[in-house]
């Protein structure tokens, strides 16, 4: 009998693409489209691909082989994992799936529902003249702040079901019947579908210039900090590492496996499809400013407003197929962030089957509706002031301090250079040695620069200027009562462990 914990049968992908794609959905995400175009144009435009690029080579790439081959070594979910190297650490890995499926999926899942709603919007361009006044006043409602949550917002609810009954579809069917076939549809759609509107979009008067300002280097940015600290935040964020989701889906390959360069593979995807995003937006935010005689500046706006407040106003001013236009690129969010949201509730899922043994259906099922009942506070029309703080935290210290200890666990603890060996062993390619320092100093002491650099900040004025009181019973209670109630799943004994 083996020793230790077994966590039965594992399900398999059945192709290499199927397992690369799935990676790459999840990794492409709301973030690609909105968040990086956006950071790129306020860090120094060209001059931030600089820090961009160094983060992916520096901290990204190495972490991704770390998440990979842990998965595939150690054959489990994050805290499968965690615990065969050290039962002690277990509860690292349930924090890492609690707040990924507990915090992020919950309002990941209703920003999805907004795209949802605005999808079906553009096929009337509903969304009226003002588009600023619909999407806070008429479709949020938007309250005064966080503490007054107000009513459901009804149309969210409603695409809300629509979303959990998806994430419930696609992961409910299995790794191979609904993972691997959902991203085998979605990924090579919304790489289609984004080229069309790339296409589409640098044709539009005026796009030129949108994507001057987008890429003209100002290297001076370089300078400060911040832009750094923002290039290390989206890799990780971008790639979907630190989540326990990469150990989840790499516990799911075959024995041979090319841990490195599907690594680089995933990452490079990600990464040029994040540029191609931004060529896009630009091109449209560059119609828009050519179309009302204005700076690009005077147009552009950061995530939520660009989606959902400029990009319908541009929409509405194109020459032709307008409708078309908005379907399409609402169409491209929602693909790209329920690809990302399968892979946040199989992470948990696979995480509690490995640890008590229940059925995949089961637990597919519970999980899903709790989440559906999870998101609602998110749908109120205080809403978005939640997902801001929820968001912000749940990033800046779960995502960051989760990194930090991860890179100790399997730095130095189990030793960087045991896995290197296993890494070496299964593939063709000889993995440097470098990794190693990697692991055990170079990003655990990148992630512990942005994390104090946050801290200070926060102490030194609240985030977005929210009332302490809201910062401390919204964001950080997020992050405390997650690790609480990861401490207590871990402390729960395993259905089948042999000692
Ligand atoms: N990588 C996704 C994006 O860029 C975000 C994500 C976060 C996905 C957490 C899964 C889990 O939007």
């Amino acid at each position: 009998m083996k020793k230790g914990i077994t966590v039965g049968a594992r399900p398999q992908w059945n192709t290499h693409i199927g397992f690369l794609l799935a990676a790459i959905g999840s990794a492409i995400g709301l973030g690609n489209i909105w968040r990086f175009p956006y950071l790129c144009y306020k860090n120094g435009g060209g001059a931030f691909l600089i820090p961009y690029f160094l983060a992916l080579v520096i901290v990204g790439i190495p972490f991704m082989i770390l998440e990979i081959s842990l998965g595939h070594k150690m054959r489990g979910s994050a805290p499968a994992s965690y615990a065969r190297v050290s039962t002690r650490w277990e509860w690292l890995g349930w924090w890492q799936v609690l707040f990924v499926m507990f915090g992020i999926g919950l309002y990941y899942s209703v920003v999805i529902a907004w795209c949802f709603y605005y999808f079906l919007l553009s096929f009337g361009l509903n969304w009226g003249a003002d588009p600023n006044a619909f999407f806070f006043n008429d479709f949020l409602m938007i309250s005064e702040g966080p503490f007054e949550v107000g009513n459901i917002r009804l149309p969210v609810l409603f695409s809300l079901a629509v979303i959990w009954f998806l994430n419930w579809f696609i992961v409910f069917r299995g790794v191979e019947k609904g993972l691997e076939k959902a991203n085998k549809l979605f990924m090579p759609l919304l790489f289609l579908l984004i080229l069309i509107l790339m296409g589409w979009s640098i044709n539009l008067p005026g796009s030129s210039e949108g994507i001057s300002v987008y890429l003209k280097p100002d290297f001076e940015k370089l300078k400060d900090i911040g832009v750094w600290i923002d290039a290390v935040s989206q890799i990780f964020f971008t790639l979907s590492i630190a989540f326990g989701i990469l150990i989840t889906y790499a516990s799911y390959l075959p024995e041979k496996s090319q841990i490195a360069k599907d690594s680089v593979t995933i990452s490079i995807a990600n990464c040029s499809f994040s540029l191609i995003a931004g060529v896009g937006v630009f091109s449209v935010l560059g119609y828009m400013a050519h179309k009302l005689s204005l700076p690009i500046d005077k147009v552009v706006s950061k995530s939520i407003g660009l989606a959902f407040v400029v990009f319908p106003t541009a929409i509405g001013m194109l020459p032709a197929f307008s409708q078309l236009f908005g379907v399409l690129f609402f169409g491209c969010l929602v693909i790209a962030g329920l690809t990302s949201s399968v892979s946040i509730l199989e992470a948990f899922a696979s995480a509690t089957i490995d640890k008590f043994h229940y059925s995949r259906k089961t637990v597919v099922s519970v999980l899903a509706v709790a989440g559906f009942f999870g998101s609602i506070v998110f749908s109120t029309q205080g809403g978005l002031f939640w997902i801001d703080i929820v968001d912000h935290f749940l990033t800046q210290y779960g995502l960051v301090l989760g990194g930090i200890l991860e890179c100790i666990l399997i730095g130095w603890i189990y030793k960087a250079c045991v896995l290197r060996e296993h890494i070496d062993s299964v593939c063709q390619s000889r993995l440097l040695s470098w990794w190693d320092y990697a692991v055990k100093i170079v990003i655990p002491a990148t992630l512990a620069v942005i994390l104090v650099n946050g801290f200070v900040k926060e102490v030194t004025s609240p985030y977005e200027g929210y009332p302490w009181l809201a910062i401390v019973l919204i964001g950080i209670d997020w992050v405390i009562f997650t690790l609480f109630f990861a401490m207590i799943v871990a402390a729960r004994p395993w259905k089948d462990y042999q000692s």
